[in-house]
């Protein structure tokens, strides 16, 4: 591990402009440099350098962080990797510290599974391309399926023999343990001896992000149906299914210059679309798309098309995918194969040309999707039209964006010949279901300004956490960039005071037992008021040069941000022209309508906390909550009044 001092050194030598300008020809503009992204193509340069604070940032991509930051996304490093790198740059030698033994040991087990999961993949395609068996069975098979010789290194494709414990054999022969072996699906304790998991099959590796093998997927070259055609790695600490996509690893740089990401069902799906010259595509292999899958996805780009096939089971599956991308405030298109083809049998039969053709003819937002099918399927049925109408409904109420939800209730108005004060109607009351959802638990509480207000539609995205976190990086923002900064604040008898912005949000948000939603969000919040606490000031480079790089990316995020805050707040109804200017009424406003969100939150927790006690009748748990609930709804009672002076 290299230790803090040295990583110290490393942060102050790299000079962001230097770093940057080994792979991006800068030009001097004003106080920055300026360059074309070399994470996404652009026509007119938008990748910026500020050298003075630091860092850089695309304002086409989103890209971009502190020196070490840059470095890693770039050159798909990690973070230690990246350190070394700059190192060597600055000629400074790296003084690495000695691990603790809970952290030699939790470090040597992972450690053990990634190499032992590296040696594999190492094995299967060593033996595909090299062994007898394996160009006899495994390439003729692939070549039969008209996988070739780049498709199959791209992938790392690879080939386990049939011998029955060939692999295992070989790996304990090379010293890694049997037990880790089973741990991580590759080997399988029989009734008599222990045997390779995907013997006699070809071998899809699984990359995570950063290239590294964590999984495998095996497919027989059988066709009867006593046995899966797929075998799977099961859960292990490398490997998350529910946060993995096949593909993203070879896909994620297209995926970011195509602003946009193909989504099929299989391995095969994914590779053959690469050969025809497709690389933005990433499979969610056969099982049901997961919110963490999509959030990978929403780290390049927010526009996800649906590729499948055009049968029953593939419009279902498409039909619940495009909820849940919906509900991650993304875009969703929809493309349909003809019946009875995948990407990867569709893909063979086409030239590039009219395969592009094809998807780009076919391709369907989602309103256009869905009444299209929904319609066919009503004829002139009016009960089966009213259905499909309110199934189109019920996902634009997934929407968490009010503005992009007003787009989507004209077009469905102009579609389904629907009146748009109707869809709005039905739509109002999907949201508000949803809300009660979330509020059933609540008893004797005020009731929320956003479920009463009659002026405003109340907007579900208001109570998710992607709205959190957007008043979280503004509140951020401000303690970070402005924390020195004087405010003038009207206090509790209508006086007012003079804060620093630092002292102020910290008061209001330490007082009441508040955390933020998003984890990364929490660290920089606790650190800068530890760092405000010790030196009683807030320094934007602390931040900047954190030595831990979510941190530092984050912080450089949000310093190299323009727009977001603003937006809000035109949302809410006041428009705003030069944040530095209005920050004695943009921050307490953030302040107030973030607080009794959370307060409104942190009272439901508590409802349910008592809930579950009493069900194991634990009285003095329960009245400490309650004290805590007490205290949590007197202060809410106390927002409800200054809120509605923040939303008209
Ligand atoms: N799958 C699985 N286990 C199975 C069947 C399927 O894990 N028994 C997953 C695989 O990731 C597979 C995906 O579901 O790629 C889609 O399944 P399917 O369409 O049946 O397979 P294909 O990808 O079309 O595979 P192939 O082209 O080799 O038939
Ligand atoms: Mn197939």
């Amino acid at each position: 591990m290299i230790d803090q001092q040295t990583i110290g050194r490393i942060l102050d030598a790299a000079d962001i402009v230097d770093v940057v300008g080994d792979f991006v020809t800068l030009k001097k503009r004003g106080v920055n440099y300026i360059g074309s992204c070399p994470f996404h193509n652009e026509k007119t340069p938008s990748f910026t350098v500020s050298p003075s604070k630091g860092i850089c940032k695309c304002f086409g991509c989103g890209a971009g962080g502190n020196a070490i930051n840059f470095i890693m996304e770039l050159e798909n490093m990690s973070y230690p990797e990246a350190l070394k790198y700059l190192a060597h740059k600055y000629n400074i030698p790296i003084e690495e510290r000695e691990l603790s033994d809970d952290e030699k040991k939790e470090k040597s087990k992972l450690e053990s599974l990634r190499i032992i999961t590296e040696f594999a993949g190492k094995y299967f395609s060593n033996t595909l391309l090299n062994s007898e068996e394996g160009s006899a069975i495994g390439l003729s098979y692939f070549k039969e399926r008209q996988i070739n010789r780049a498709t199959i290194d791209k992938f790392q494709l690879g080939y386990c023999p049939n011998s029955g414990s060939a692999f295992t054999d070989y790996a304990k022969k090379n010293g890694y343990k049997e037990e880790l072996l089973i741990e991580l699906g590759l080997s399988k304790k029989g009734q008599y001896s222990t045997f390779d998991f995907f013997k006699g099959r070809v071998i899809f590796p699984i990359h995570n992000l950063s290239g590294h093998v964590i999984a495998f997927g095996g497919r027989t070259l059988k066709t009867n149906k006593d046995t899966a055609k797929y075998f799977n790695s099961p859960e292990s600490p490398l490997y998350h299914k529910s946060d993995v996509l096949y593909g993203i690893y070879q896909a994620k740089r297209s995926i970011t210059s195509a602003d946009k990401c193909y989504l099929v069902e299989g391995y095969t799906d994914v590779t053959s679309l690469h050969q025809a010259g497709i690389e933005n595509v990433v499979a969610s292999s056969g099982t049901a798309l997961t919110v963490g899958q999509i959030r990978l996805i929403k780290r390049f780009t927010h526009n996800i098309t649906i590729l499948y096939d055009g049968d029953a089971a593939g419009i279902k599956a498409a039909l619940k995918g495009i909820d849940l991308v919906l509900e991650q405030a993304m875009n969703v298109k929809v493309v349909l194969l003809p019946e009875g083809e995948d990407p990867d049998s569709f893909s063979k039969s086409q030239s590039h040309t009219d395969l592009m053709d094809y998807i780009n003819s076919q391709e369907k937002d989602f309103i256009h999707f869905k009444s299209e099918l929904l319609l066919k399927e009503a004829q002139n049925d009016p009960v089966k039209r009213a259905e499909a109408t309110r199934s189109i409904v019920n996902s634009i109420s997934k929407v968490p964006d009010t503005f992009l939800r007003t787009e989507y209730v004209r077009t469905t108005s102009i579609i389904m010949k629907v009146k748009e004060d109707i869809l709005n109607n039905e739509l109002r009351k999907k949201i508000h279901k949803i809300i009660e959802r979330e509020n059933k638990q609540q008893f004797n509480l005020p009731p929320t300004e956003v479920v009463t207000s009659s002026q405003k539609t109340p907007t579900y995205s208001e109570y998710g956490k992607d709205y959190f976190e957007t008043i979280e990086a503004a509140l951020l923002k401000y303690l970070i960039k402005y924390g020195s900064n004087n405010l003038e604040i009207e206090n509790d008898i209508h006086e007012f005071e003079t804060k620093t912005v630092a002292q102020y949000i910290f008061d209001e948000l330490m007082i009441d037992e508040i955390n933020f939603m998003n984890e990364i969000y929490a660290d920089i919040f606790l650190i800068a008021f530890e760092q405000h606490r010790k030196t009683g000031k807030i320094e934007q480079d602390f931040f900047i040069k954190h030595s831990d790089p979510h941190i530092s990316k984050m912080a450089s995020d949000i310093i190299a941000s323009k727009h977001e805050i603003s937006e809000l707040f035109s949302k809410q109804g006041v428009t705003v022209e030069k944040e530095d200017r209005k920050l004695s009424e943009l921050i307490p406003n953030n302040i107030i309508i973030y607080k009794s969100r959370s307060l409104n939150k942190l009272s439901k927790e508590y409802e349910q906390k008592i809930k579950t006690l009493s069900e194991e009748t634990d009285l003095d748990q329960i009245m400490e909550i309650q004290k805590k609930m007490i205290l949590v709804k007197s202060a809410l009672q106390k927002m409800s009044g200054l809120i509605h002076r923040v939303i008209p």
